[in-house]
């Protein structure tokens, strides 16, 4: 059983750097993929205390929530829409400043402000993404995506 997360003060990229190793530990030995997602939502959202940090997993041709922490979320996303859905289907980390001005933006919590999404890339496929969420405008920036799109390497889907 792991020991209480220490929970980091400092620059954000110090309290990245903080959680990268206590999550390798969380992950190490285990190989159940929930318990591992579980595990590192509650790991995020303990150290930077978002309003929604979770996972939507690739289930036949959709986007289905997995496990995260926050509000009740929307079940089902389709590729292309959403922020998680144009994630999936880019490919890419997108990092939205004002979710009122992303087109097709789908607000699962009327408090969410700003929002990025990683995507979960294994032998070329988006298997899942990461999707945070805060109620403070332009939370998000280039440090976030570097330390996330490094934390979601660390999975294993198989
Ligand atoms: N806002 C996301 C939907 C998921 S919730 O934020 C948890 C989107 O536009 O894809």
């Amino acid at each position: 059983m792991a020991e209480d997360l220490n929970i980091a003060t400092g620059t954000k990229t110090e309290q990245y750097e903080s959680l990268f190793p206590q999550i390798k530990g969380l992950l190490e030995g285990e190989p159940d993929l929930v318990a591992n997602l579980a595990n590192i939502v509650a790991a995020l959202k303990e150290q930077f205390g978002w309003l929604w940090v979770g996972f939507y997993v690739v289930k036949e041709n959709e986007l289905v929530l997995a496990p995260f922490q926050g509000p009740i979320a929307c079940t089902r996303i389709q590729k292309g829409k959403g922020v998680c859905g144009t994630s999936w289907e880019k490919e890419k980390t997108i990092i939205v400043a004002d979710v009122e001005k992303f087109p097709g933006h789908i607000a699962c919590s009327s408090l969410s402000r700003s929002e990025i999404v990683i995507p979960v890339i294994r032998n070329k496929q988006v298997v899942a993404v990461l999707d945070v969420d805060s109620e403070h405008l332009n939370y998000f920036d280039e440090t976030d995506q570097l330390h996330l799109e490094k934390i979601v390497e660390m999975i294993s889907f198989t």
